[in-house]
């Protein structure tokens, strides 16, 4: 606890970098992103370079071919515009859609331009690890995560940090996680409190072998106090050591 609260210190003097990217322009492509994947045409998205790399559960693909090019009916959203890293992450759950989907997505922008130039989701669907886009609707919406209060913001730093550390704990218990109270967990569709929970029902701990989550790709929006890691979890394949399956885990961080 005490190395946390140094932490939150220390990165609150270095929180004065400069914006690379604007809110509004990340807004508006993420906007259009929702707009693409509701209609199944990717040529709503906001300027997509001509290059622009496009991969599903971490291989390339055609867009053509990807599940950004069937229409599905999103029941629920959620947003983080990450203007130092010019990268924007949308949840989307189509629990109600004629094929359920969860998906999360990572997008990349040019420094101070509109254009896409890369796209990347998480794609989760019937038979994925406790996947129940029904569950994910009904506990995600019930969740209030509106801006945070300038004066009450966590800083950058932090955030990643807070996010680093569940991932670390996996592989090693000892790892301390600014676990608050309440906190609740959504896994899949699974949620370990209700709405009215007070008490930290977060806690997990190490799996019994170690483990090193690896690969991970940050989207942090400080505004929103929230970061989501794209991540290669090695667990569920641990027969096939140097793989992992893809993963994406997303945080909020209140009052530090
Ligand atoms: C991708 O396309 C843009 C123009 O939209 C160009 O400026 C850039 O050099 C290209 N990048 C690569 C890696 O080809
Ligand atoms: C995404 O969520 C916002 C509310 O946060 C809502 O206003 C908007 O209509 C949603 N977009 C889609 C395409 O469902
Ligand atoms: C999915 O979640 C809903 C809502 O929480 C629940 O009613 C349903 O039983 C769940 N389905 C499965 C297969 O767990
Ligand atoms: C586990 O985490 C603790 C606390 O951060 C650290 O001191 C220790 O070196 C870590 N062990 C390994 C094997 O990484
Ligand atoms: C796994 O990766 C390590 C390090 O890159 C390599 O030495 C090893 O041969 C790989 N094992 C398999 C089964 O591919």
């Amino acid at each position: 606890m005490h190395s946390f609260l140094n932490l939150l210190t220390l990165a609150g003097l270095a929180s004065q970098a400069s914006a690379a990217c604007s809110r509004a322009l990340l807004q508006e492509a993420t906007t259009s992103y929702l707009k693409a994947q509701a209609a199944g045409k990717p040529d709503l998205l906001l300027a997509l370079s001509p290059n622009a790399s496009y991969a599903e559960n971490d291989k390339p693909l055609l867009i053509t071919k990807g599940v950004l090019s069937q229409p599905v009916t999103i029941d629920f959203n959620r947003t983080l515009l990450d203007t130092t890293e010019c990268a924007t992450f949308t949840e989307i759950t189509a629990a109600t859609s004629k094929h359920p989907y969860v998906i999360h997505t990572r997008m990349l922008l040019a420094q101070d331009s509109s254009i896409i130039t890369a796209i990347e989701s998480v794609v989760t669907d019937d038979g994925d690890w406790v996947f129940n886009a029904t569950g994910h609707l009904y506990w995600n919406k019930q969740e209030k995560w509106d801006p945070v209060p300038e004066a009450k913001r966590t800083a950058r730093a932090v955030l990643k940090a807070a996010g680093d550390a569940y991932l670390d704990q996996w592989g090693n218990s000892s790892v301390a996680v600014p676990l608050g109270a309440p906190c609740t967990r959504l896994e899949g569709g699974a949620y370990t409190g209700t709405a009215a929970t007070t008490t930290n029902t977060c806690k997990m701990g190490a799996f019994p072998q170690p483990l090193k989550v690896a690969n991970r790709r940050y989207v942090i929006d400080e505004e929103l106090g929230a970061v989501d890691i794209f991540n290669g979890f090695p667990w569920i394949e641990r027969t096939k050591p140097n793989d992992s399956m893809p993963s994406s885990n997303l945080f909020r961080v209140e009052g530090g």
